[in-house]
């Protein structure tokens, strides 16, 4: 199957598999409600659980097991997107082509809306665990550690991009930042799918090390495409880490430096599949994806 059409079918399977979770009941609350659903299934491209699934399966076939992690992930992504939007962070107004959240409806449904996913997220996974047979109950407490632990790193990604508006910054801290804020959830991913699939410990490290690449691959490509994207193709703001003279690749290392880093991260990443073999060649298609996309 050629790489485009495979992606196609994991989002659809996402898709479909998020549409259980949307919550639709008549209740005081329901616009909130609402507000989740509209973040949810604005248009994502399901990366983070696409890359669980598809780590997954080097493994196993049946994905339903990894199913939940894939949901509770997608969760906690948009549940950082809301923030991130909000006028005490980023203040943009429109993502994936529609208003952000809190322009659709308000700052405090938005806030809400954000906490309610990141909840969500919780619920999904303790349901889960609730089910799970004994002796799958070790891997699934590694993960759930591992989850929480990454969404504190997101969090403190985060906080310390809105602390360096404006001032100088070391690489190291750069790096930090995009490690922490957009690096450690999609490191996050393919470790899950490993571990839930039983891989192996040096199979789950070298995983890990690809993901690595790949999630700070990501945000530097973020930032280039803040720099010289196309608005309408993006669906969100071009020239907003400027305005807001954010510490991006592109402010330390120019857009020409920005993109031989991404580059490299690029060949790292993919190196580090060679132990997987033919298996991994959707992974490896995924790296040339998240270095060449232009969404
Ligand atoms: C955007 O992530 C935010 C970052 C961490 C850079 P994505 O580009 O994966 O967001 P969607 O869900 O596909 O819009
Ligand atoms: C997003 O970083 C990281 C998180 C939401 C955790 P950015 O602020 O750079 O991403 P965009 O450009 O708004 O999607
Ligand atoms: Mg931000
Ligand atoms: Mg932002």
């Amino acid at each position: 199957m050629e790489f485009k059409e495979e992606l196609k079918k994991y989002q659809d399977i996402v898709n479909s598999e998020l549409e259980k979770y949307i919550l639709k009941e008549e209740c005081p609350e329901k616009v909130l409600n609402q507000s989740m659903e509209y973040s949810l299934m604005a248009g994502g491209k399901r990366l983070r659980p696409i890359l669980i699934i598809s780590t997954y399966q080097l493994f196993k076939d049946n994905i339903q097991q990894c199913m939940p992690y894939a949901i509770a992930v997608e969760m906690v992504h948009n549940f950082s997107l809301i923030h991130d939007d909000l006028p005490g962070i980023d203040n943009d107004d429109f993502r994936h082509g529609k208003p952000t959240n809190h322009k659709k409806f308000n700052e405090a449904t938005a806030i809400l809306a954000g906490d309610g996913l990141l909840n969500g997220a919780y619920q999904v996974i303790s349901k889960d665990i609730k089910n799970t047979h004994y002796q799958e109950l070790p891997s699934k407490l590694q993960v759930f550690e591992e989850f929480s632990e990454a969404i504190n790193r997101l969090i403190a990604g985060e906080y310390v991009d809105t602390e360096y508006e404006g001032k100088e910054i070391s690489n190291q801290y750069l790096e930090y930042i995009h490690k922490n804020k957009t690096g450690a959830l999609i490191k996050l991913c393919v470790r899950i799918g490993a571990i839930l699939a039983g891989a192996s410990n040096q199979e789950i490290q070298e995983l890990g090390e690809y993901a690595e690449k790949i999630g700070l691959a990501f945000q530097v490509k973020d930032d280039i495409l803040s720099e010289e994207g196309d608005e309408k193709v993006l669906g969100k703001p071009v020239g907003n880490d400027a305005s807001l003279k954010k510490c991006t690749y592109v402010s330390k290392y120019g857009l020409e430096g920005a993109k031989e880093i991404l580059e490299n991260l690029t060949k790292e990443a993919i190196k580090k599949l060679e132990p997987f073999g033919d298996k991994a060649q959707f992974l490896k298609e995924l790296a040339l994806y998240i270095q060449n996309r232009n969404r």
